[in-house]
């Protein structure tokens, strides 16, 4: 209380105050929440089983497997379908109060569309939900974590056509419906920025559009290409709040929003050149999403570049889109230099040029990494804490200080075949950045940022995309030989953390 802060004021050392006193306004809310995500591709395996259909990841790991690092796929992934009892009791030991985890849609809609519910899907994510309320963890429940049925790739090429709007909002009524009584947070997309410019233009996503020509995608599509599939996945983003919001929110009492990858971009100079870089690259990632969904628009940055390559919003999807979300989900790894390079000369790749380029992230130029060298042993991972503070901070000003969820952050280890289980069982390098990563985003509540809940990547090592298993980011290991789970000191690190911090006010 306000009384034993006053009262140690008077009585401590200024250091031991000093360190006491930090502790006391930690500012998290009594109900903060603690957890750890995941996603059913990266998590669940049984791919086939139980009569869930086929998504777009099931196709593309089989068809392509030279697109993944280690030619692997998900078939099987960490098992979870079998083992959730068992993960749930590693999120116990972990004293989380959340678990962020997604709904595979083809294993509710083996075929995406309407009608057509297979109940053993229902039942699984029933006994999911069940299971972690028993042991009071709040399930926090993202709709599609880049996964689609195939069925409707097959049938109008998914995001690309406006069809799949009614699609989606159908899927995520399904959804209100059997589970809205129990799960109180949604989320409609996982990070729909980087599917649309990885599947759409850099192609290292399915439906690997314009890298490998599926049918015919010219360089013209690539350049349309990904704003048609964004702008297909923000109108049913709306269309599924507005469903929850007329027919299931006053009587649930749950909350939507929407996840995106946040990269903080922090000018190369201080020259007006180079900042107004960076805030068009923060325009063409976050803002592309979230200005139409909070403020019912486009960017203006986004308007003036793209011209007519940006699809419009009619009138009235404009007002449907205008505050069509409770709170923002943030996952937020790392930062990029930013140079503009119609002033200073670019090297090839580095371009982030006045008019496109927007979407080449800058990492390193000339030789000077961001932060104090700091970089994990993932490439596109530098390590920079500062850049959580800058980033929440960025979001809260931009929008009015709605309610945000940090709803990833967290460290990759490479395997390589030096690597043993001791050295990744003893992650002091994650461990120091999630304990920086978490102090810069103290240091943003303390300003006044309303965050709501931190989630660390990953419970559990698991299928990391074009890596395949070749990148770990788990607070446990994951021997995939045997898929059995061991702690990682990193675990009992955030295990310490939460105890400390858990329902301080
Ligand atoms: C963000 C994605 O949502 C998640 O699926 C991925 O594994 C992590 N980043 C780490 O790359």
């Amino acid at each position: 209380s306000l009384l034993d802060i006053l009262l140690l004021l008077l009585i401590s050392p200024p250091l031991i105050l000093c360190d006491d006193l930090i502790n006391k306004i930690s500012l998290l809310h009594l109900d903060f929440l603690f957890g750890t995500a995941s996603s059913s591709y990266q998590f669940e395996g049984a791919y086939l089983t139980d009569g869930k259909g086929l998504n777009n990841w099931d196709f593309y790991t089989h068809k392509f497997p030279g697109d993944i690092k280690d030619g692997s796929n998900g078939d099987i992934a960490v098992d979870h379908y079998h083992r959730y009892l068992e993960d749930i009791n590693l999120m116990l030991s972990l004293g989380v109060n959340s678990y962020r985890f997604s709904i595979s849609w083809a294993r509710i809609l083996p075929k995406g569309i309407f009608g057509d519910i297979n109940l053993d899907g229902i039942n699984f994510y029933n006994n999911l939900i069940d299971s972690l309320l028993l042991e009071g963890i709040q399930p926090f429940v993202t709709l599609t974590h880049y996964d689609v049925p195939q069925e409707l790739e097959d049938r109008y090429g998914a995001w690309l056509s406006p069809k799949s709007q009614k699609d989606f909002a159908y899927f995520a009524e399904t959804c209100f419906k059997y589970f809205g009584d129990r799960v109180k947070y949604w989320v409609t997309f996982n990070e729909p920025n980087v599917q649309a410019i990885w599947g759409y233009r850099s192609g290292k996503f399915p439906p690997s559009r314009c890298s490998r020509p599926f049918g015919n995608c010219s360089d013209g599509d690539s350049e349309k290409e990904p704003f048609i599939a964004a702008h297909n996945i923000i109108l049913s983003h709306a269309a599924a709040v507005d469903v929850y919001r007329t027919k299931y929110q006053r009587e649930q009492k749950g909350s939507i929003g929407i996840v995106m990858q946040a990269l903080w971009y922090e000018p190369i100079s201080n020259s007006i050149e180079d900042k107004l870089a960076a805030e068009r690259a923060q325009s063409f990632t976050l803002n592309w999403f979230l200005d139409p969904i909070i403020l019912g628009k486009y960017p203006a940055e986004m308007e003036d570049i793209l011209e007519s390559i940006l699809p419009k919003f009619s009138a009235s999807e404009r007002e449907k889109l205008k505050m069509a979300l409770d709170f923002i989900g943030i996952n937020h790894y790392t930062s990029y230099y930013v140079q503009d390079c119609i002033y200073s000369p670019c090297e090839p790749g580095f371009g982030v040029s006045r008019t496109e380029g927007l979407y080449q992230q800058i990492s390193e130029r000339n030789g000077i990494p961001i932060g104090e060298h700091l970089r994990s042993p993932v490439e596109w991972l530098n390590v920079y804490p500062q850049g959580m503070e800058n980033m929440v901070t960025y979001v809260m000003e931009r929008y009015n200080n709605t309610p945000m969820f940090i709803t990833e952050n967290g460290y990759g280890f490479v395997e390589n075949p030096d690597s043993n289980t001791e050295e990744t069982l003893h992650d002091d390098h994650r461990v120091k950045y999630m304990a920086d990563y978490l102090d810069a985003l103290m240091r943003a509540v303390r300003i006044g940022a309303d965050v709501r809940g931190y989630f660390a990547w990953s419970l559990l090592d698991n299928f990391e995309w074009s890596y395949g298993y070749t990148v770990r980011f788990g607070l446990h290991h994951v021997d995939y030989a045997t898929l059995k789970r061991s702690k990682k000191l990193s675990a009992t690190w955030y295990k310490q953390f939460i105890a400390k911090h858990k329902g301080k006010t």
